[in-house]
């Protein structure tokens, strides 16, 4: 593993030896550790010696903030120590014994094996533990589709945005490019370099399944269903921010690939790729394209827990969410029955407005919930996101500058621009109808301003 040592005094210059000759290697050893040393020294891991350095929690998180693992050695009573045990850091005595130091080297190990993952080590240090194990185990839903009956109406915005913010919060999320009319997802992350995309994960799925004899076949897909381990694996993380995984979607060259025409294996494949995500203890989003009858659509719709309808609080819109809504109660109603058919559709659909000017939605949503009533499709929909429109100017730069962090969220974390703090508050809003506990870890982490939400739209 590549390490970064901090400390200058005996005890760091034995562990230097001693983990070389572990063959880790050390890329530099350094007294003072900055933030700025992440940008300096390509590596996997910090080791703090404590008394020998000077080194801050903050900036720790900074560098968990870059998926960097986290080791400290420290002695009891000392700040550190007691924020290393405090966030789950792994932590041994100083002066270490010899069996101190096995122990550093064993989890060292155990890190490489993957049982200690950047993204739970971020999670901690940026929430604590109490509220990290919180967070993980209070999700309400896990899989989610972001669609819309119209074209250009901010599907991938909300679903980028959204994964985003539930990652800056401390939750483990997978995004997954599902639009089969070419989403353009790889663009909007700024991902160059990828593991795979929706096509090759497609392909590489269907040549397994006929590959080798059938005994082994069945065997191969045993052992992967155990572990999700060839969807997880499918993933690319992303280096600034541990708690991301994306999965770009198919390209203009790729839509009338004949993977494409094998629906019983796409449904496979989204679904492995909601119930890996699940597994591995995170949420998935899907950005899933207009037109419900997209094979790559149709599974991604069937198999998610919520389905995120985004549309503009426009005519054309509302007429196109209607007849969405209609077709989807009368498809699923032949197959269950009229009553289940608007049972699935009423506890799975959540509205989000977008590109929403002042409280113009509220007409808007009336004509809709009218036009249902009138088809005798008795919904109740509420209005569960109301995204404001932002400046054009920042939209512009969220898609077209080079800088990962411009996506609007991430910048509104780092910069506080005051335009987009209506923009960063109601997407968060629209985050806690997925994860409760979304806001207050967007608030731990300074997302978003630690304050009571103003119910300024349906308070009264
Ligand atoms: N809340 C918003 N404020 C300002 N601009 C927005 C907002 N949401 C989306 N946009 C802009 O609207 C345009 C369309 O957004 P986006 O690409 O997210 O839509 P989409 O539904 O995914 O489109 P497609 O159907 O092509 O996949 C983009 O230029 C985007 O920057
Ligand atoms: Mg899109």
């Amino acid at each position: 593993m590549q390490v970064l040592l901090l400390g200058a005094g005996n005890v760091t210059s034995r562990l230097n030896m001693q983990l070389a000759e572990q063959g880790h290697s050390v890329v530099a050893q350094i007294a003072a550790f900055t933030p700025q040393h992440l940008d300096l020294f390509d590596f996997r891991a910090i080791i703090v010696i404590s008394p020998e350095s000077s080194v801050s929690p903050e900036s720790l998180v900074k560098a968990a903030e870059r998926g960097k693992l986290i080791f400290v050695v420290a002695g009891v009573g000392d700040g550190m120590s007691s924020w290393a045990n405090g966030v789950g850091v792994p932590a041994v005595a100083y002066p270490p014994s010899d069996m101190d130091l096995n122990k550093l080297l064993e989890e060292m190990r155990r890190a490489e094996a993957g049982n200690l993952a950047s993204d739970d080590q971020y999670r901690r240090a940026v929430l604590g533990s109490d509220m990290s194990a919180r967070i993980q185990s209070g999700m309400a839903v896990r899989k989610i589709a972001i669609t819309s009956p119209k074209g250009g109406t901010g599907k991938t915005t909300v679903a980028v945005n959204l994964a985003v913010s539930l990652a800056l919060a401390g939750i483990t999320t997978y995004l997954v490019d599902a639009d089969g009319n070419a989403g353009a997802l790889q663009y909007h992350m700024r991902m160059e370099r990828v593991n795979t995309t929706m096509i090759g994960l497609l392909r590489r799925e269907i040549a397994r399944a006929n590959k080798g004899t059938r005994t082994e076949r069945s065997e191969r897909i045993m052992s992967d269903v155990a572990s999700g381990a060839a969807f997880l694996n499918a993933f690319t993380p992303l280096e600034n921010l541990p708690t991301l995984r994306v999965l770009p979607g198919l390209i203009t060259d790729d839509l009338g690939d004949e993977v494409l025409q094998q629906e019983g294996k796409v449904a496979e494949v989204i679904q492995g790729l909601y119930d890996a995500g699940v597994a591995a203890g995170g949420v998935v989003i899907m950005d899933v394209g207009i037109n419900p009858a997209h094979v790559v659509h149709r599974a991604a719709l069937k198999s998610a827990e919520g389905i995120a309808i985004v549309i503009k609080p426009e005519i054309p819109d509302l007429a196109e969410t209607r007849r969405w809504i209609a077709r989807m109660i009368n498809s699923l109603a032949s197959v269950v029955g009229k009553s289940s058919a608007h049972e699935f559709v009423g506890s799975r659909v959540k509205l989000c407005y977008n590109q929403v000017v002042g409280d113009g939605f509220k007409a808007a949503h009336k004509m809709l919930q009218g036009a249902l009533t009138e088809d005798k499709i008795e919904l109740a929909l509420i209005p569960n996101g109301i995204i404001p429109i932002v400046d054009p100017r920042l939209a512009a730069q969220a898609v077209n500058s080079d800088r990962r962090e411009d996506i609007l969220i991430w910048r509104y974390k780092k910069e506080k621009l005051e335009e987009l703090g209506p923009f960063a508050d109601s997407l968060l809003g629209f985050a806690a109808h997925f994860v409760p506990a979304a806001r207050e870890g967007a608030m731990r982490v300074g997302l978003i301003p630690n304050q009571t939400r103003k119910r300024k739209w349906f308070g009264k």
